[in-house]
């Protein structure tokens, strides 16, 4: 019998069949395949990913290795997992800053856990592999950096500000320059040249993701932000009772006039989970999932109330780090992939382009 030669043509055909579960198209096609190697019947290959935090890593891998595998001719199989983060393709242009996408966490009422959510997806992304700033917008009360753990920035160079380094995220924040306690009262104008002076001013470094933590309420911060920074979508953290669903619309509708596209609602503090296992409904159920059913956007998660998301705020050690098994560890680190999907999916469609180069 005639032994079977496996060709690179014949690798491709398989790879063509295997999709992107959420790009839904194949991997060749979004050209996603690099280094591809084939000696005798050992092939081997990358699959670059849309994202390092790709929820779906494990099934992509395990769907590519699947079918080259079963060409006849094919002994054994390596697939190799890298990323690169496509651009949202939205002009940056006035201020020029190399970040290829801006998150923007935001929610109508103060104190629901915005700060606490865009830290410890931040930090997520970051542990992922990727490359990830936090922008503490809240420049009314700025708590970045005692959630970060970080009280001071590096020396400036040249005329550049350099943020603050923790957990693998680069961290600026208004906390930095004041001192603590300071009232921190901004007239329209300064406010608008201070968001922009974050941004200019910073030497930021090349970026895959921003995340960008917005004050209370649907003021002045994100307009000068959405101005000053195209972002690739904002994220809505709610409570699940009515009243914080009520401001929750706001913040919504916030985006909706800005031209922000919205990638979802989180419910955080959605409930405790008692010692026997039982959940306590502290602020009633499934008013996030309600609200984004209503609102024609994605539900992203749910957060439960864990004393220790308290203590990793005040202590500077973010719940992700210190609890990545606990419940509400779990619950952020999967927000943070999903958000990081759905900024794949946005960047891709809004580029039109395919995100890297074809077969090295
Ligand atoms: N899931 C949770 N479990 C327990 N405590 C939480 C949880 N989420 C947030 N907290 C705590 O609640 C408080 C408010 O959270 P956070 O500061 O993140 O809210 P915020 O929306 O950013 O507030 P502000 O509007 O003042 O900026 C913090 O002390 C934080 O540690
Ligand atoms: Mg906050």
């Amino acid at each position: 019998m005639v032994k079977q030669v496996v060709t690179e043509q014949d690798v491709l055909v398989a790879l063509g069949r295997v999709q992107e579960p959420e790009l839904h198209k194949d991997l060749v096609t979004l050209h996603m395949i690099r280094d591809l190697k084939i000696e005798g019947p050992q092939v081997s290959f990358t699959v670059v990913l849309t994202t390092p935090a790709c929820p779906l890593k494990s099934q992509i891998e395990r769907e590519a290795r699947q079918a080259v595998a079963a060409l006849p001719g094919v002994e054994a199989v390596e697939v190799k997992l890298d990323a690169n983060v496509p651009n949202d393709g939205r002009p940056r242009g006035l201020i020029d800053l190399p970040i290829r996408n801006a998150i923007a966490v935001a929610s109508g009422k103060g104190g629901v856990g915005k700060s606490t959510v865009a830290v410890n997806i931040a930090v997520v992304l970051a542990q992922s592999g990727a490359r990830v700033g936090l922008l503490d917008a809240d420049i009314y009360g700025p708590n970045v950096p005692t959630m970060m753990g970080v009280l001071k920035l590096p020396a400036p160079v040249g005329n550049k500000l350099v943020p603050a380094m923790a957990y693998g995220v680069k961290v600026m924040s208004i906390g930095f320059l004041v001192k603590p306690g300071q009232p921190l009262i901004w007239r329209g104008p300064m406010l608008h040249s201070a968001i922009r002076q974050f941004l200019s001013d910073v030497d930021w470094g090349e970026l895959d993701y921003l995340v960008v933590d917005l004050p209370p309420g649907t003021g002045d911060a994100a307009l000068s932000l959405a101005q000053s920074l195209p972002l690739s979508g904002g994220v809505i953290v709610t409570m699940p009772q009515q009243v914080s669903l009520d401001d929750a619309i706001r913040g919504l509708e916030m985006f909706r006039q800005l031209d922000v596209p919205i990638f979802g609602v989180v419910e955080n503090m959605s409930y405790l989970e008692l010692p026997d296992g039982a959940r306590m409904d502290i602020f009633g159920s499934g008013g996030g999932e309600r609200l984004a059913a209503q609102a024609g956007v994605p539900f992203i998660g749910a957060i439960p109330i864990d004393p220790a998301v308290r203590t990793g705020g005040d202590s500077g050690e973010p719940v992700v780090v210190t609890q990545p098994e606990s419940a509400a560890g779990r619950a952020l680190a999967h927000i943070a992939r999903d958000i990081a999907a759905k900024v794949s999916v946005a960047a891709v469609q809004q580029s039109n382009i395919i995100p890297i180069n074809m077969i090295g």
